[in-house]
C-alpha cells in the first residue's frame, strides 16, 4: 500500500505523485487520489499461440484487422447498414429466415440466456435433454426463470434417439424442449432428423445450443423446425469471443408476444431490442460497434467461402486428425457416426498426466488443447479444430508432437530433459 498524501487545503496544493514524483495539481476540497491500486503497466504484448481446444480458437487476421477499425456512431446510417448485414449473413450461416436473428452483446451464454429469458413463463414445463455440461448449463439458467424444469439424460459420449426423446415429449408435455446440438464437452453431434417434426406434434417449442456447430457444421435451421438457437463467435465464426448470435422463429415469436408479464431481465428482452435491429432503430444500449465489424467481417468471409465448402473443410481436416490419431493407437472417445468435426475428445492413455502433457504443449509449443470438463475430467484431452484453425497443417503439426513427444509423458518413459 502506498502513503497516501496528507488531505489539502484550499488551492493550488500540490502532491508529489508517489511512482512518478511528478506533481500533480490537486483540485480544491478534492480528496487525493489513492494510487494504491495504479499500476505501471508496459502496453499488452500477447504471446503467438495456436489454439487448438474447446474455444475460443484463433481470429481470423481479416477480423483483427476489422475490429481495430475506429468505431463509428451506433446509429450512424453506415452502422445501421452494417447491422443489417450482420443479420442477413447471420440468417445464411443458420439457414433461417428468422426475421429476429441479432448478434446479442455479450458472449453465447448470454445468447442462450435470452432464448430462456424470452420464452419461459413462471411454471412453464420445460424438457432439457442433458447429455453434456452444456445441457446441466441450460437446467440451470431454465430454473432461474422459475420454469418447472425436467431433465432426460444420456451418458457423456452418446446422443438421444428420436424415440427417446419421444417418450419424454409424451410423459413430460413440456412447453419447450432444449438441447444442445454439438455437445463442446464431450464431442458429440446429436442427430437433428426428425426432432423438430416431433416438437410440432406436441406443440413444444424447439431450442437448440449450436454454439460448437455454427458456420462449421452442417446446421439447417428452417429445415430442422428449430425454434430458437443461439451460439457464439470464438470457434466456428474465427472471432474473438464477445457476441452471441440468436434467432427465434415465428412460433416461439407468439409465445413471447403472449406473455403475461414482461420478461424478466431487460437487457436480453428481444421485443425491446428489436426495436434497435428492426426497422425503428430506437436506443436500447450503446452497441459493441467494433465488435459488430468483426463479426460483419467473420460473416463475411464464410460466405465468401460457401457453407458447403466451410462444413466439407471442417469435416475433412477432422477425419485426418480422427484417422492420425487412431494410428498413434490413441482411442476416441465418441463413435464416429456421432462425432463433432469441430471439437474431438481423446482419451488420455491409461497412467499419463494429462494436464502435465497439455501444460507441456502450451508451454514448449504454445499449443492449447482442453482438458474434460465435468463427468470426462482428467479422462480426455479436448481438440478443437474451428474456423480459421481447421487446417491440414494444424492436424499435422499436432500430430507429429503426439508421436514425439507423448511418449515421454507415459509411465517408465526417460524423463522430460530428452525430449525438452
Ligand atoms: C455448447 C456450448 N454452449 C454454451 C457455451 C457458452 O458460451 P460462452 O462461453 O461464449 O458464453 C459454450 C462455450 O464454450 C459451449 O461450448
Amino acid at each position: 500500500m502506498q502513503p497516501r498524501p496528507a488531505l489539502g487545503g484550499r488551492h493550488s496544493l500540490t502532491s508529489p505523485h508517489p511512482s512518478t514524483a511528478a506533481p500533480v495539481l490537486v483540485l480544491s476540497e478534492q480528496p487525493p487520489v489513492n494510487s494504491s491500486h495504479r499500476l505501471q503497466l508496459d502496453p499488452i504484448a500477447t504471446p503467438e499461440r495456436l489454439l487448438l481446444g474447446p474455444g475460443p480458437s484463433n481470429a481470423h487476421p481479416k477480423v483483427l484487422e476489422a475490429l481495430s477499425r475506429p468505431p463509428i456512431g451506433h446509429l450512424d446510417p453506415l452502422y445501421i447498414q452494417l447491422m443489417g448485414e450482420v443479420q442477413e449473413l447471420l440468417r445464411y450461416a443458420w439457414q433461417t429466415d428468422n426475421r429476429l436473428t441479432i448478434p446479442m452483446s455479450g458472449t453465447g451464454s448470454a445468447a442462450m440466456e435470452a432464448t430462456l429469458a424470452n420464452t419461459i413463463e413462471p411454471g412453464d414445463k420445460v424438457l432439457v435433454a442433458v447429455m453434456g455440461y452444456f445441457g446441466l448449463r441450460l437446467v440451470d439458467m431454465a430454473g432461474r426463470y422459475r420454469a418447472d424444469v425436467v431433465t432426460i439424460e444420456r451418458p457423456w459420449g452418446e446422443a438421444f434417439s428420436l424415440d427417446e426423446l419421444e417418450q419424454a415429449l409424451i410423459t413430460h408435455k413440456p412447453a419447450i424442449l432444449a438441447m444442445v446440438h454439438a455437445e463442446t464437452s464431450t464431442g458429440v453431434c446429436q442427430p437433428m432428423a426428425g426432432i423438430g417434426e416431433l416438437c410440432r406434434q406436441h406443440d413444444c417449442l424447439l431450442l437448440l445450443d449450436t454454439v460448437t456447430s455454427l458456420g462449421a457444421v452442417p446446421l439447417l435451421l428452417d429445415e430442422w423446425q428449430v425454434d430458437l438457437a443461439y451460439s457464439c463467435r470464438q470457434k466456428g465464426l474465427s472471432c474473438p469471443p464477445g457476441l452471441g448470435p440468436f434467432t427465434m422463429g415465428p412460433r416461439a415469436e407468439a409465445k413471447l408476444a403472449a406473455r403475461s408479464g414482461k420478461v424478466p431481465n431487460w437487457y436480453l428482452d428481444v421485443s425491446l431490442l428489436n426495436q434497435y435491429w428492426g426497422s425503428d432503430r430506437v436506443y436500447h444500449h450503446t452497441a459493441p460497434v467494433n465488435m459488430n465489424f468483426g463479426m460483419r467481417e467473420a460473416l463475411r468471409l464464410l460466405a465468401e467461402e460457401g457453407l458447403d465448402q466451410a462444413w466439407a473443410r471442417h469435416r475433412r481436416n477432422a477425419e485426418q486428425l480422427w484417422a492420425g490419431l487412431e494410428g498413434l493407437g490413441l482411442t476416441l472417445h465418441v463413435p464416429e457416426e456421432l462425432r463433432l468435426p469441430t471439437l474431438t475428445t481423446v482419451r488420455i492413455p491409461e497412467g499419463v498426466d494429462g494436464k502435465a502433457f497439455s501444460r507441456h504443449l502450451l508451454d514448449t509449443h504454445g499449443i492449447e488443447v482442453g482438458g474434460g470438463l465435468g463427468a470426462l475430467a482428467g479422462k480426455v484431452w479436448r481438440i478443437g479444430l474451428m474456423g480459421y484453425n481447421s487446417t491440414p497443417e494444424n492436424v499435422e503439426r499436432l500430430l507429429r508432437l503426439l508421436e514425439t513427444e507423448l511418449p515421454a509423458f507415459t509411465p517408465g518413459a526417460p524423463a522430460m530433459a530428452t525430449i525438452a
